[in-house]
């Protein structure tokens, strides 16, 4: 499929998606993007449904009648066995000490992905993303009566073909250079580091839906490049997180506005799950663990509370600071600005 009948049929005028960045993106973000005729999204992984409802109604508020997505981690609560959870808290002890605080065991480990689902359903955005897992036929046919556009997320060209087997309208291809977590769930997480370039290709050679670009696409030049390999549209990260309309704090923002490529790492130690970010010293500090925390989500809710703690103390060293490899070239201007900068480059990119 072209880049124009997916415009069409999502009604954006750019073929720009905002990644969405779960605890990182904002209604704000969404609705400027929105408004300025890409496609703004909400990352609702961690949200419950009732903060997924409102987040939905204030998107639809600030840009009335202007398409936006919901996206959602497909997640099995887990039921950890307790020497597990009791290892994994030990070895957090002595972070939590710095901020005079135990780790203990929080109240759940993850949203219920069954009830976020239903709440999804109900408020039938125009498009629903999902990613760490796959739908079912039966789901993806029900979020289709409800009146969404499907995007699977995929890190390889198999788990790309998964999500157009069961109906998935359209597939984000993300490749390794990416911000945040790897979407990775066939197979080995390493051998599913492919770059952006070969992933996109090859899904746009397989795929007879769009394939939209992800991982490492930071301005107009790329996206035309992602274009001319394939691709629909592009989806971008950490592009978005450098708006002030993002929801992080001034020492996550510092720590990006100072960071190079070489400054990015996938790790699993802040959540059990391999994401990028950039390295700070609570990663360098749990890096011997590195292949021996629990799975997320339980390593996730248990450095959770340690996280908020150097959030609010305004300390970058104990967050998870995640970007992906095009992090220096992030511009720190509004998401409105940056849509219309974005669309100049791709017009003058086209133009040679
Ligand atoms: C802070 C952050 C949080 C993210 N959270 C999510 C998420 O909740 N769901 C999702 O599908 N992708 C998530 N991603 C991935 C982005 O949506 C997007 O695909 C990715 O950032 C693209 O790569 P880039 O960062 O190089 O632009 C996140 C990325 C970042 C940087």
């Amino acid at each position: 499929m072209t880049t124009a009948s997916l415009l069409a049929q999502l009604n954006i005028k750019h073929p720009i998606i905002q990644g969405p960045m779960t605890g990182s993106d904002t209604p704000a973000l969404a609705a400027a993007v929105s408004g300025a005729g890409a496609l703004g999204m909400l990352g609702c992984g961690m949200r419950s449904p009732a903060a997924m409802a409102e987040a939905a109604e204030k998107v639809r508020a600030a840009a009335p009648g202007r398409p936006f997505g919901m996206n959602l981690f497909v997640l099995k609560t887990p039921s950890p066995d307790e020497a597990t959870v009791k290892k994994a808290l030990q070895r957090l002890a002595p972070l939590y000490a710095e901020f005079g605080l135990e780790p203990g065991v929080p109240a759940q480990w993850c949203e219920d992905f069954g009830a976020q689902f239903e709440t999804l359903l109900s408020l039938a955005p125009p498009v629903a993303s999902f990613t760490f897992g796959i739908l079912s036929r039966e789901q993806v046919e029900r979020l289709h009566a409800a009146g969404s556009f499907v995007i699977g997320t995929a890190t390889t060209v198999a788990e790309a073909e998964a999500w157009e087997r069961v109906g998935a309208d359209a597939v984000c291809a993300s490749g390794m250079e990416a911000g945040g977590h790897r979407g990775t769930f066939l197979g080995d997480f390493h051998a599913s580091m492919i770059g952006t370039l070969p992933l996109v290709s090859e899904c746009a050679q397989r795929l007879g839906v769009p394939v939209i670009a992800a991982g490492g696409i930071m301005n107009g030049r790329a996206i035309a490049a992602a274009q001319s390999l394939g691709a629909a549209a592009v989806q971008m990260g950490t592009a978005f997180l450098a708006c002030p309309e993002s929801g992080i704090g001034p020492a996550y923002r510092n720590a990006m506005a100072t960071a190079s490529a070489t400054d990015t790492r996938c790790t699993r130690i802040f959540s059990g799950r391999y994401a990028r970010g950039i390295v700070n010293t609570m990663m360098e500090k749990l890096a011997e663990f590195e292949h021996d925390v629990p799975e997320y989500p339980v390593q996730n809710a248990l450095t959770g509370a340690l996280r908020r703690a150097a959030a609010a103390q305004g300390r970058a060293d104990y967050l998870s600071l995640w970007a992906g490899q095009g992090v220096a070239l992030a511009r720190a201007i509004p998401a409105t600005e940056l849509v219309e900068t974005l669309a100049r480059e791709i017009r003058d990119a086209a133009r040679g």
